[in-house]
């Protein structure tokens, strides 16, 4: 972000109050920051309590061993019990959990936690019956429907942690999640809608499950299009069995196993800054304790909201968001299948009488583009509250979210966290902050932040620096799959004691805090985190390609987009006419479509410096249009004058 939107953003002096009624009956007041900050273990046992514990635990936080925390320590619980069963047992079996919303118009289902107590169960006994124990790995490439969210709960009845990819990476990026946490079992579907037509998903699989040598014993398929297959079944020595013959005509009985509270729930691949991505590790009883309490702080949830997560199961939000912390809470939800597309989200809105509603800036800014005409056709009185994750909100699109989709009456709740916190950690309290557009405000009760220099110390009001979290949190990452080193190295090893979150931010006057997205090599484009040596290993990957580089630029849409300037092979020659075409083809087939580069720059040098190490701080500011900064430490200052000259051409 430019020094002059960092100025512009620190004199955004509009301030939204929250509105009087729901002040007066919010779940969370104003006196819970200081009774966490009295006794933070007390307050997290305290918000541990509207789980259901099998057996309760001895010690509430065991940190004698950091960076490896432990919470719950002797405590057992069933994720699966707590998202379903209870809420049956509690007499709510006939309450919708999702009315899930398909892509075609007329596709809609609504499920009750009865319902979906049963097919869990169903689904519990099928996956046993596959072979699938407690601590086996099970994959997930899903689209948006039902089973996915009932697969993940089977898989956490039986204590196997799954792994959701992604239904848009690629089969190269599946087949390397599956090895990383050897997985003998996908489950997946025939295709799923996308913008209107059938998308296969099956074939991406088997080319992955090829890949995996014979990690891979059972493939379990949804069916969901209808579209053709290729199909090994059992019969014929194949992996392939079909979810409606295993699932449906299984017991609806399931005894559940109560797991330790420490145990395995989900391992969720996320970019980082080298070209492997981390497998990130969430366990059973902080994380459920850490994401249902915030679903029920930071939405205010009430028992008759009808809340709407639009994020997809495959990234971190759908897993805290949609299915763990609205199941735990009993809530009602929408799941839809789709994207963004112009008046639809407003129809379900109107049609659903969605109260709750928590999106992505990049989503809103879409929305912008299009103009207000559109939701202004609906009737969206239903809302109460607005909810953005994923990047930092701009004040115009907060405005804007806030003022036409929730008729300047619903507060914004910008909602800072990642994959690897599991939970919100930095956000306004709907009941008591008084919201500056832009900000995401002050950590949550519970929740120790700051705002460091290079030195590790607090940069003080006023000032900027590296986010840190200052002490463990209930659903913290745990470890990274197979990789306590690389853990250790990534998050706590640049100051001693800190977890280091790769974002710069800003205190405010007022101690409040504004995120100014990533330090690191990541990149940030419609909210979904991507690697830019991830990207670069992909195009190197290409047998024309002999160097890459690649920066995040920003996009008025995507928040950022990806460039790439790649230097190709002698043997190439040009490369050919459609060279740029190639390549974007091939980055999403190595990674998936969301990785393709807006832009890709044939280019005939990199800007490198004297030890070799690429300044990605000059390209960045060709692709951003912008006069190219101090050249002084390349190793050859001319370099950037001939790609400047390539992008006049390719312009
Ligand atoms: C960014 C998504 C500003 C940030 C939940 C973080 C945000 C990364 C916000 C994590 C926000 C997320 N304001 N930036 N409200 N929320 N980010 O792991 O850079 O996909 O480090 O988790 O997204 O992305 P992840």
């Amino acid at each position: 972000m430019s020094e002059q939107t960092l100025s512009n953003l620190m004199h955004e002096d509009r301030r939204f109050e929250p509105p009087a009624d729901l002040a007066a009956d919010a779940n969370v007041k104003e006196e819970a920051y200081a009774r966490a900050d009295s006794d933070r273990e007390a307050f997290w046992a305290e918000a541990a309590e509207r789980l259901d514990w099998g057996k309760k635990w001895d010690q509430v936080l065991d940190w004698s061993n950091p960076p490896f925390a432990k919470w719950f320590v002797g405590g057992t619980l069933n994720a699966s019990v707590n998202c379903v069963d209870r809420h049956v047992e509690a007499g709510n079996g006939d309450k919708v959990a999702i009315h899930w919303v398909g892509e075609p118009d007329d596709d809609t289902r609504d499920i009750t936690y009865a319902q979906l107590k049963d097919e869990v169960s169903r689904a519990a006994n099928a996956l046993t019956e596959l072979g699938v124990q407690k601590g086996d790995r099970v994959a997930i490439y899903m689209p948006m429907i039902p089973e996915v969210v009932v697969a993940m709960l089977a898989c956490a009845r039986l204590g196997a942690p799954h792994t959701v990819v992604f239904g848009g990476f690629s089969a190269d990026a599946l087949a390397s999640r599956i090895t990383d946490c050897e997985a003998h079992v996908v489950i997946t579907s025939d295709g799923g809608y996308r913008r209107g037509a059938a998308s296969a998903l099956k074939p991406a699989v088997d080319e992955a499950v090829a890949k995996t040598g014979d990690l891979v014993r059972h493939v379990l398929v949804v069916r969901r299009t209808g579209q053709d297959v290729d199909w090994h079944g059992r019969e014929e020595g194949g992996r392939d069995v079909w979810w409606h013959d295993a699932v449906d005509g299984a017991s609806a009985e399931h005894e559940p196993e109560m797991h330790d509270s420490e145990h395995p729930l989900y391992v969720m691949y996320t970019s980082g800054t080298t070209g492997k991505p981390k497998g990130i590790l969430h366990t059973t009883g902080g994380y459920l304790t850490g994401t249902s309490y915030t679903h029920w702080a930071v939405f205010d949830l009430k028992d008759d909201d009808v809340y709407w997560c639009t994020a997809d199961v495959g990234w971190v939000t759908g897993h805290s968001y949609m299915a763990y912390g609205p199941l735990a809470n009993g809530a009602t939800q929408v799941m839809y299948e789709g994207t963004p597309e112009k008046g639809r989200w407003w129809q379900i809105v109107q049609d659903y009488k969605v109260t709750i509603l928590y999106t992505a800036p990049t989503a809103i800014r879409t929305f912008m583009k299009q103009g207000r005409e559109i939701p202004d056709g609906y009737d969206m009185s239903s809302l109460r509250l607005l909810g953005s994750v994923g990047e930092p909100i701009n004040p115009e699109a907060y405005v804007w979210y806030r003022e036409v989709i929730g008729g300047d009456r619903c507060p914004v709740v910008d909602t800072w966290w990642q994959t690897e916190t599991g939970q919100i950690m930095i956000s306004p309290l709907p009941g008591v902050t008084a919201g500056k557009p832009g900000s995401a405000m002050k950590a949550l009760p519970g929740i120790s932040a700051d705002v460091v220099d290079d030195d590790a110390k607090s940069v003080g009001n006023g000032n900027g620096g590296y986010l840190v979290l200052k002490e463990p949190w209930p659903a913290m990452l745990r470890t990274l799959w197979g990789d306590d080193q690389r853990f250790k190295d990534t998050y706590w090893s640049r100051w001693p004691g800190l977890y280091f979150a790769g974002d710069g931010a800003k205190l405010d006057e007022d101690g409040d805090i504004w995120l100014l997205g990533r330090v690191d090599d990541v990149m940030n484009v419609s909210g979904h985190r991507l690697s830019t040596t991830e990207i670069e290993s992909a195009l190197v990957s290409h047998p024309k390609v002999a160097e890459a580089a690649v920066v995040g630029a920003a996009d008025e849409t995507t928040g950022q987009a990806v460039c790439a300037f790649v230097i190709l092979r002698d043997s190439a020659g040009d490369g050919g006419e459609d060279i740029v075409e190639e390549l974007r083809k091939h980055v999403a087939k190595e990674i998936g479509a969301i990785a393709k580069p807006r832009q890709i720059m044939v280019v005939p040098e990199l800007p490198k410096t004297r030890s070799g190490k690429i300044m990605r701080r000059l390209l960045k500011d060709v692709a951003e249009h912008r006069e190219v900064g101090d050249v002084t430490t390349l190793a050859d200052s001319t370099v950037m004058d001939l790609i400047k000259t390539r992008e006049g051409s390719s312009s």
